[in-house]
């Protein structure tokens, strides 16, 4: 038999807690249930036409690699689409981009290019869980500062500037965020970027859900990093079209940084896996076409989405927060251990043969204990059936807590 082992990198890689409950889910469906899927971000909206149409005419002979940064052609639409758009004031330029395999592979280029193993990342918990897994893969320690559900998980500049060591290299935060809906202003990310300025430290700002924002006061877009000369030198945005077209799989995302430093190492990375895909590309290129009311019917029905779950939650008796942007909703329930609650709602509970599945948050916290009576709902399901998926965990309390 043989003797070799798997790295402790791979070994010891955490597994994601969205997708935990899958099995159980499936599980659920065997035994004839409908399964409400409110786990994952993974929304329901149908993809522009103008997207999926780009998919059907592709037709050349030899499907061919890109450029390692992405067509030059698509780097210079999506740079001149900035302008274009409403939320960005400052230019940014075609060479302040590196298109990659989704936000993700761009978050993993990021953090790669700012840190060694053994060096820190400073994220707000609850956090979205896939950062934790990128600086497992990188061999870097992520340290967090606790946002409270009591404070809608709003996230505090000064905490920020205290929790920031020796070891720190890089604050990673989304905004819009997920797993809370949180919306940084813009004076929070100006303070925040001067921080990182009179600190040394890389800001990492993931802006995969800058077009869905709630509140007026923020205008209609979620304040973008790209707008604060503050952070030209230390600044590195996450992109992607996963969630602004309701195209998970088309798997194109990209960085925008102002530092050219930055900018090359990401591309050497991008060297090392050739190219980002090719069709997806010309799809994302398409998708350039999207017009603003298109964004603006999408918005307005995730906002009626979240209005209906957090009226729902209030009606239940339940302490709901407002979100202010992205599609999720954090929220304690009235359980000892929210895992062993959402488990046992797949396992042995049905409303009229109907269940529903929610991200328990513990997973998305770094600090032990933390958030153990806590879920995320993904509001990206229609609004009557999010009505009834407040009537399946009203009933689902009541059983369990009888
Ligand atoms: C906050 C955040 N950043 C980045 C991503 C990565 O998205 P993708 O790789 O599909 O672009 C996600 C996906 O859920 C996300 O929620």
């Amino acid at each position: 038999m043989s003797t070799c082992t798997l790295s402790r990198r791979g070994s010891e890689a955490p597994a994601s807690p969205i997708r935990a409950l899958g099995s159980l889910a499936a599980q659920a469906e065997d035994r004839g249930l409908v399964v409400h899927y409110l786990n994952i971000g993974q929304p329901d909206i149908q993809t522009p036409e103008v997207i999926n149409e780009a998919y059907r005419r592709y037709q050349d002979e030899v499907l061919a690699y890109a450029p390692s940064d992405g067509f030059r052609n698509y780097r210079r639409e999506l740079a001149a689409w900035y302008g274009a758009r409403p939320g960005i004031q400052r230019p940014v330029d075609a060479e302040d981009i590196v298109v990659t395999t989704g936000g993700s592979e761009a978050l993993l280029f990021a953090l790669a290019a700012v840190t060694d193993p053994g060096d820190e990342i400073l994220v707000c918990e609850p956090y979205y869980t896939n950062y934790a897994g990128y600086a497992h893969m990188l061999g870097v320690e992520v340290s967090p500062v606790t946002t409270y559900p009591k404070e809608q998980y709003a996230i505090d500049p000064d905490r920020i500037e205290a929790a920031i060591t020796g070891k720190t290299r890089a604050i990673v935060l989304p905004t819009p965020g997920n797993p809370t809906g949180s919306v940084i202003s813009a004076e929070h990310l100006e303070r925040i970027a001067e921080i990182c300025a009179a600190k040394d430290v890389f800001f990492i700002c993931d802006e995969v859900y800058r077009e869905f924002v709630y509140e007026d006061c923020y205008g209609p877009r979620a304040p973008s990093l790209l707008d604060q000369p503050a952070a030209d030198e230390l600044g590195i945005v996450i992109d992607s079209v996963s969630k602004r077209y309701s195209a998970c799989g088309a798997r194109i995302g990209w960085i925008v940084t102002r530092n050219q430093e930055i900018r090359e190492a990401v591309l050497r990375f991008g060297q090392a896996r050739l190219s980002p895909a090719t069709v997806d590309q010309y799809a994302a290129m398409a998708a350039l076409e999207v017009p603003e009311s298109w964004f603006e019917e999408v918005k307005a029905e995730y906002k009626a989405r979240r209005d209906v779950l957090v009226a729902g939650l209030r009606r239940i008796g339940l302490d709901a927060p407002t979100p202010e942007g992205a599609f999720y909703l954090a929220i304690a329930l009235p359980v000892e251990d929210a895992d062993t609650f959402c488990r046992w709602m797949l396992t042995d509970f049905d409303l009229n043969g109907e269940t529903m599945c929610m991200a328990p948050l513990a997973g998305f916290y770094q600090t032990a204990g933390l958030g153990k009576n806590e879920v995320r709902m993904a509001y990206v399901l229609e609004q009557q059936i999010l009505e009834r998926c407040v009537d399946i965990l009203e009933a689902a309390l009541a059983a369990w807590n009888d």
